[in-house]
């Protein structure tokens, strides 16, 4: 069934799990996702951005995530990072059921505004909507307590951004980053922050760059020949902590990423005879798959559908 990410991530915050929000660009990437939901028993967010649009179409995208609505597991089909206001609105006329705007670069009144604005766009067509307040960045480079102050996301302006706007969840800027080289050295997320905010923010809080770069899928990766030097992702405890601590959706797209890479190079090394294209994209989507059902397991989602 298609639902609401409100409808999925308040009770995943009452009862102290998290949804899964992965980022799909084709069908393969749907359909390696789609089977890792309904095996778990999962509850799953579909999430494209405005790039996976571009690439893809977005009547392709909504026909397939509708078709993934149909089977056994709820789904919510999700805009990430709607930046410019006419994805927003293509989104929602292509029956997205959430939409996210992220104003998290603006200035704190024009996000507040913007973001009114959406509220009251996707209010009325039945969706949710999941707004930003705070720059993600990557912990390290925030080396004073002023600089971290500046950037990660501030409690009780966070606490006045969800009053003022009336979002349905709310991302915000504990010390991740997107991309596969989150941390150069220790991998540290900002808990006690979280805990404040938490304690302010009571709608489901989001978790962006929350992939872990798995030390396995990357192994794999290099050994068929990427270079992926010092990726570091974000650490599974770290994860644990968060949604014990308020986060409701974990949006995961460099994890499956690194997995289609590491599946392809393998098929394309180890099958030189092959060129049918369902072939050569078997290991990635298997790959793909497995990773889907760890987070689903390390998430508390599995057997939540
Ligand atoms: O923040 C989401 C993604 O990891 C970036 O995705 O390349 O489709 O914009 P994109
Ligand atoms: P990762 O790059 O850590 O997978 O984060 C994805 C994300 O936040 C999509 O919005
Ligand atoms: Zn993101």
């Amino acid at each position: 069934m298609l639902v609401t990410t409100k409808k999925l991530l308040v009770p995943a915050r009452a009862k102290k799990y998290a949804v899964p929000a992965f980022n799909v660009n084709n069908l393969e990437i749907l359909k390696a996702v789609m089977s890792a939901a309904e095996k778990m028993r999962s509850p799953v967010i579909l999430q494209t951005t405005e790039g996976a649009i571009d690439y893809a179409g977005i009547e392709y995208l909504a026909a397939m995530i509708r078709v993934a609505a149909k089977g056994t597991v709820p789904v919510a089909m999700h805009l990430d990072h709607g930046k410019d206001l006419s994805y927003i609105k293509l989104a929602l006329a292509n029956g997205y059921s959430s939409v996210m705007f992220d104003g998290s670069s603006l200035p704190y009144r024009k996000n507040a505004t913007l973001t009114k604005r959406v509220v009251k766009m996707a209010h009325a067509k039945g969706a949710s909507v999941e707004a930003e307040i705070g720059a993600l960045a990557g912990i390290e480079d925030l080396v004073s307590v002023e600089e971290k102050d500046a950037k990660l996301t501030d409690p009780d302006e966070a606490a006045q951004f969800a009053k003022e706007t009336g979002c349905d969840a709310l991302a915000v800027a504990i010390g991740t980053s997107h991309g596969a080289f989150k941390f150069k050295g220790k991998t540290h997320l900002d808990i006690e922050r979280l805990r404040r905010i938490a304690k302010l923010v009571k709608l489901p809080i989001v978790l962006h760059g929350a992939s872990g770069v798995m030390e396995d899928v990357k192994k794999l990766a290099e050994h068929y020949g990427a270079k992926l030097g010092a990726a570091r992702g974000v650490l599974d405890l770290d994860i644990r902590h968060a949604i014990r601590n308020g986060v409701a959706k974990v949006n995961i797209d460099t994890d499956l990423r690194l997995a289609f890479t590491a599946g392809m190079r393998e098929a394309v090394s180890d099958l030189p005879k092959v060129i049918d294209p369902r072939k050569l994209m078997e290991p990635s989507m298997t790959l793909m798959r497995e990773v889907a059902m760890r987070k689903m397991k390390l998430f508390g989602s599995a057997g939540r559908a």
